[in-house]
């Protein structure tokens, strides 16, 4: 008996060993924590089970019968992130490359089962040279399978990806479709073809990480929500993500304790809107001035910044945050930050996490890129996913508020529940200057004349007032009494529940 407690316990020290110590070495030589390493920084301490630790590929072509190492390349698994249960998978660079194999996708499979049965976020630990390329078509075939149930998935339970090394190929296709996308500085790279095919096809030459690093996806591609120094910032970061977030589609997020005032009063904010109208501020002052303790948790950081996503807490409850940062190109709306905030909202909305819009816009961004790059489309993503969500919804009007923007951007006409605005707040078709030169054409040659309608316009529309007369504004709000006022907006809304006619599922304008 005790020889089979062994057998057991050998067995199992070594399949840790994944592909051997001199592979784990290299690993580590890389500045790569292993796959287990890696589960074990993710999750709680001692709080991992594994699955299929002992599962091995039926590949016999090309002499695979003859290495067979235990786990195939994948680590999967469960455990728990500050208590709240996670499926993970973890692949192992040093078996195989982490390459895919029929029954690796079948571990990944099983646990992505798992995960939606039981109401859990999936964590996806990406470090793999793609198919393995022995299998063949059996290798696609399991790509496949994930694929399908990543969409299956998808709105139902948050599905997270980190990027730890190569993911090229195909490959890609699987972290795409999951709701966030991590990677880590210099040793992660994504790519449908690599710098190789780049050359041959198209003569240009970049190399992996110019091509696909994390810096080429943080700010160029939008691809990745992301970029971190080294493995165990890149978890730590999931794991604080995983808090703000609720298990499945069926939960509220998670409420957690706070040691902040929900009506604390924050004077400075009295200030933060400069007198001129065209002088910047910075709206991040502004959303760390109403989170709890300061928290915030920025998405897409890098990307788009002339918008502003993520999430913070509002007495111990998540709340999603879109603000517009008159920093970054006057906080105007263009292709990318439509986009990015577009594709926010709808997380949000299918996690039940309600959404506060700070809003401070001039308008869409004009030019001939814009147009021709489908400003048209990818503007309505924005105005879509507002007017579709039935989440709470919590809107403030710092100060320019004009024409499409004002609607798009969570206005009472698309079922926002409270809309208030500060004094400062500026809610019309455009700006005085623009407006005047095409109503008041005639006089374009008298600027005394043009400098006094430009002032009669702001005096009659550079406010708030004319919204709230309409009721289009809810109230008009001290900036200082902000915090309390969404605070108790939304615990109001705590219960707020909307039916909507039936329909196989929308066509947002993609
Ligand atoms: C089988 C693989 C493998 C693969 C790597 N290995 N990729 N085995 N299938 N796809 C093995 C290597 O043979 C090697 O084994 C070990 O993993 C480590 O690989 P190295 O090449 O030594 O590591 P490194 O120099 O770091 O290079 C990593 C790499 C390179 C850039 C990922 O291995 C590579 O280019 N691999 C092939 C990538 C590829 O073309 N994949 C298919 C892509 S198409 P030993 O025993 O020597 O240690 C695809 C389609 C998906 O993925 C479609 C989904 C629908």
């Amino acid at each position: 008996m005790k020889d089979i407690l062994q057998q057991l316990d050998d067995r199992r020290d070594d399949a840790r060993l994944g592909g051997g110590q001199k592979r784990i070495d290299a690993q580590h030589g890389r500045g790569k924590l292993t796959a287990r390493e890696r589960v074990h920084l993710l999750l709680d301490e001692g709080s991992f089970e594994e699955f299929d630790m002992f599962v091995t590929h039926r590949c016999t072509d090309f002499g695979m019968d003859a290495q067979k190492p235990a786990g195939d390349g994948v680590v999967t698994g469960w455990g728990t992130i500050n208590g709240r249960l996670v499926y993970v998978f973890s692949q192992d660079f040093t078996v195989l490359g982490g390459s895919v194999s029929a029954t690796h996708a079948k571990k990944i499979c099983k646990i992505m089962d798992m995960a939606v049965q039981n109401g859990a976020p999936i964590i996806g630990i990406n470090d793999s040279g793609g198919a393995r390329i022995q299998e063949g078509v059996d290798s696609l075939a399991g790509y496949g399978d994930v694929f399908q149930r990543n969409i299956e998935a998808s709105g139902v339970v948050p599905q997270i990806s980190v990027i730890m090394g190569p993911c090229a190929g195909g490959a890609v296709y699987s972290p795409a479709m999951t709701d966030f996308i991590f990677m880590v500085k210099d040793s992660s790279y994504m790519f449908v073809t690599g710098p190789d095919v780049v050359k041959t096809v198209t003569n240009e030459q970049v190399t992996a990480e110019e091509l696909g690093g994390a810096t080429t996806h943080t700010r160029k591609s939008s691809v990745a929500d992301a970029a971190f120094e080294n493995d165990v910032e890149a978890l730590a970061e999931v794991r604080r993500l995983v808090d703000f977030l609720p298990s499945n589609n069926r939960e509220k997020p998670p409420v957690r304790p706070f040691f902040d005032e929900p009506d604390r009063i924050e004077p400075s904010l009295d200030t933060l809107v400069p007198e001129n109208a065209n002088t910047p501020y910075d709206m991040k002052e502004l959303i760390l001035k109403l989170a709890d303790e300061g928290d915030f948790y920025e998405i897409q950081e890098e990307f788009a910044k002339n918008i502003i996503t993520g999430f913070i807490r509002i007495e111990g409850r998540t709340v999603g945050v879109v603000a517009n940062q008159p920093m970054v190109l006057a906080g105007v709306l263009d292709i990318d930050s439509a986009r990015k905030a577009a594709r926010f909202v709808r997380f949000c909305d299918a996690f039940e996490i309600p959404i506060l819009s700070l809003v401070d816009v001039p308008g869409f961004l004009p030019g001939v890129t814009q147009e021709y790059g489908g400003v048209i489309k990818h503007g309505a993503k924005l105005l879509y996913a507002y007017g579709e969500a039935t989440v709470p919804m919590v809107t403030v009007i710092t100060r320019k508020a004009y024409g499409g923007a004002y609607v798009v951007m969570s206005s009472k006409h698309l079922k926002s529940d409270f809309n208030y605005a500060w004094p400062t707040s500026e809610i019309a078709v455009m700006g005085a200057k623009g407006a005047t030169e095409i109503i008041h054409r005639a006089d374009l040659n008298d600027p005394e004349k043009i400098a006094q309608h430009a002032a009669d316009y702001e005096d009659r529309f550079a406010n708030p007032f004319v919204a709230a007369e309409r009721g289009f504004i809810d109230e008009v709000i001290q900036p200082h009494s902000t915090r309390k006022r969404i605070a108790r907006a939304f615990a109001s809304l705590r219960n707020k529940s909307v039916q909507k006619p039936w329909k196989k599922h929308d066509n947002i304008p993609l």
